[in-house]
């Protein structure tokens, strides 16, 4: 293999795994001219390999071994989901001294401390932009863009079915099952939306979020989940004619604040997520629609706010493919520094 190509193994090619490669069509030039480098998806696990799939030169397989066993592929990138099989996936892959890419908020909330460990005991990458609020680049800014400040406060829109299907209540005056069939419709609700509408997928980012923000972490079942289920038109429209909207709100909260700086114990952190009615000044209250906000309350910038797409197969691909990249920098300087010592 060239020593400027990173050879990248996908687990899992659908709605994401899709949006990666796109992406690195999309932008293979300028990846090589900024930074010389040359990425390529070698081989996709998958289920169905006769499902019709809008990439080329990649090779289909239903063997993960095919990619955990392969030594050229030193990225591996899970986009299939769940807990299981992937959790076994990922951590092999780690202990084979691959890096991983992931954006499965879901196994990130139950396992991320634990794999995280094992990548940083293996000297490798585990990176997972893609898992909180889609494509808008939320970790990368809180662990280098505020390193020297230290967030108090979360509080943001992490769920962009909810709040499809709580914009459509507000503005349409729809009944809460048919805001969720057009979601499901438009294919912003997955025909199980148990983990949205129940507010289990906030929590999930929440987690994450927290684990950033914090250096904290709070076991899921710590987090106080309420859904949106229980929302009646009625309740939605008196709130309305009141001028209040509502919204699926995840929020973590440091409470335990000393003098001299910000103490910080799992006792000391409140995270909840549930619905809050907002008034029209809250700035949340404006995110609409599928998007996503998010406002942090820093201790030395004050407030920080941002919105955009939270889901999505291209804007998530490109969150996943910005993780690859600085994985292919890390890899490709260190071949180099390796190949000059032999
Ligand atoms: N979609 C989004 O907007 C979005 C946003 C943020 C994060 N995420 C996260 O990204 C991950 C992927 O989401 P997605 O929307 O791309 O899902 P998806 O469209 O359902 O794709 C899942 C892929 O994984 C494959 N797969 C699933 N189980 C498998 C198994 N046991 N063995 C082999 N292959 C398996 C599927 O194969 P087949 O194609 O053959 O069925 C499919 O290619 C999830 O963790 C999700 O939470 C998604």
């Amino acid at each position: 293999m060239k020593e400027n190509t990173v050879s990248i193994g996908l687990l899992g090619c659908g709605n994401v795994g899709q949006g990666v490669v796109k992406g690195i069509l999309l932008h293979s030039n300028k990846i090589l001219r900024k930074l010389g480098i040359t990425l390529v998806v070698s081989k996709a696990l998958v289920q169905d390999i006769s499902k019709e799939r809008a990439i080329e030169g990649v090779i289909l397989t239903q063997k993960p071994q095919d990619i955990l066993d392969d030594p050229e592929i030193e990225v591996v990138v899970e986009v299939m989901g769940g807990e299981h099989p992937t959790y076994s996936y990922i951590k092999e892959a780690l202990d084979k001294g691959k890096h991983v890419v992931t954006a499965n908020k879901l196994l990130l909330a139950l396992h991320g401390a634990e794999l995280q460990e094992i990548a940083q005991r293996k000297g490798i990458c585990l990176l997972y932009e893609g898992s909180v609020l889609g494509g808008i680049p939320i970790l990368r800014t809180i662990q280098y863009g505020l390193a020297g400040d230290q967030v108090k406060k979360i509080c943001g829109i992490l769920n962009g079915t909810t709040n499809y299907i709580l914009t459509q209540m507000v503005e349409s005056e729809k009944g809460y099952e048919e805001a969720l069939q057009e979601a499901q419709e438009a294919g912003y609700a997955e025909s199980d939306p148990t983990m949205d509408v129940t507010g289990l997928d906030a929590a999930c980012k929440l987690v994450i979020l927290c684990r950033e923000c914090f250096d904290l972490d709070i076991p899921l079942e710590e987090v106080e989940i309420k859904g949106i289920q229980g929302l009646t038109p009625e309740e939605v429209a008196e709130q309305k004619r009141q001028g209040r909207v509502p919204k699926l709100v995840a929020e973590a909260s440091i409470i335990d604040q000393s003098s001299s700086g910000l103490e910080k114990s799992r006792e000391g952190i409140i995270a909840k997520v549930g619905v809050q009615w907002l008034s029209r000044e809250a700035i949340l209250s404006h995110v609409s629609g599928v998007d996503n906000g998010l406002s942090l309350e820093t201790q030395l910038v004050g407030d920080l706010f941002w919105k955009g797409p939270g889901a999505g197969g291209l804007a998530t691909g490109g969150a996943v493919l910005s993780d690859i990249v600085e994985i292919a920098k890390k890899v490709v300087v260190e071949r180099s520094i390796g190949n000059a010592a032999r």
